[in-house]
């Protein structure tokens, strides 16, 4: 799906984007343009974004469990 229409950003390159080390809306700013223009999708762009950070922690805490068994 689209989330910044102005410059054809879809919710798929903000998660690559995530697991390539962005963690902030600033950065998809910078390095995708997110929000350059009109900025209607910044609140959907910071959703998406918190959404595969946080599923990222999970993951991360969950191996920290299986390496300490
Ligand atoms: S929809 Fe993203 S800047 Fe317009």
């Amino acid at each position: 799906m689209i989330v910044c229409v102005c410059n054809n950003i879809s919710d798929r390159e903000i998660r690559q984007a995530v697991d390539l080390g962005i963690s902030s809306v600033a950065e998809l700013h910078r390095e995708l343009g997110v929000g350059t223009m009109c900025g209607k999708c910044v609140s959907y762009a910071r959703e998406v974004l918190t959404e595969h950070l946080e599923s990222k922690t999970v993951v991360t805490e969950l191996r920290r469990v299986a390496q300490a068994a």
